[in-house]
């Protein structure tokens, strides 16, 4: 059973997707942890309400980056983990802890990377007048919000979308795409190795492409 830990710092309604993933059986897999850089942030008491086992390490009680991912290090690897999955999670990573879960490290950034890295990526792709915009789920390295995309939901931008709009069914596809990816890794679909993912045991050369209907 593969075994997670997830990383949150806000709403965390991608984390209740991977929890109801679970606990519906869709993903084999256990979360032995959701960890936080906030107090406040909703997703502990989702976790909470599921009986998950909680860590709050603020990083404003660490003198520098290096010193608050280490603690988290300590915290992640008490939990035993295979795999850290980022929902949410508004810290830059060092590379020491980069490095610590690299090929165990995935994130979720609501674009179609490469495209519109960092924030406000809906307002970004509506000024752009883009037809189409997305989410990306993506193997950790160094660079910010870089590393392999394994796999990618594209959503077709409306004439008259607003950002709130926008990013609302944005965040339904990310509900789906990111358990789907956890579950090839539970599965064994999905694997990594030498910097790359594997795929049905070939090398991705392109990230899987999805278009929820919802
Ligand atoms: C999502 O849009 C995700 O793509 C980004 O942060 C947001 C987290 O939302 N990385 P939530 O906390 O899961 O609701």
């Amino acid at each position: 059973m593969l075994k997670i830990a997830v990383l949150i710092s806000g709403s965390g309604s991608n984390l209740q997707a991977i929890i109801d993933a679970v606990a519906g059986g869709v993903v084999q897999a256990e979360i032995r942890g959701v960890l936080s850089n906030r107090a406040d942030a909703y997703g502990l008491t989702r976790a909470q309400q599921q009986g998950l086992p909680t860590a709050v390490i603020a990083h404003g009680d660490y003198p520098d980056r290096e010193a608050f991912d280490q603690a988290m290090i300590r915290q992640l690897d008490s939990w035993g983990i295979d795999l850290v999955v980022l929902a949410g999670f508004m810290r830059i990573l060092t590379p020491g802890f980069v490095q610590h879960f690299e090929g165990r490290l995935l994130n979720i950034h609501p674009s179609l990377l490469p495209k519109y890295k960092g924030l406000h990526t809906h307002r970004r792709a509506l000024e752009a007048g883009d037809s189409e915009h997305g989410c990306s789920v993506h193997f950790v390295s160094a660079e910010l919000d870089g590393g392999p995309v394994i796999a990618q939901a594209r959503v077709p931008v409306h004439p008259d979308d607003t950002e709130a709009g926008l990013t609302e069914r944005v965040h339904k596809s990310e509900h789906l795409l990111y358990p789907r990816v956890i579950g090839w890794l539970a599965d064994g679909s999905l694997e990594y190795g030498n910097g790359q993912p594997r795929f049905e045991g070939r090398p991705l050369a392109q990230p899987l492409q999805f278009v929820f209907d919802h």
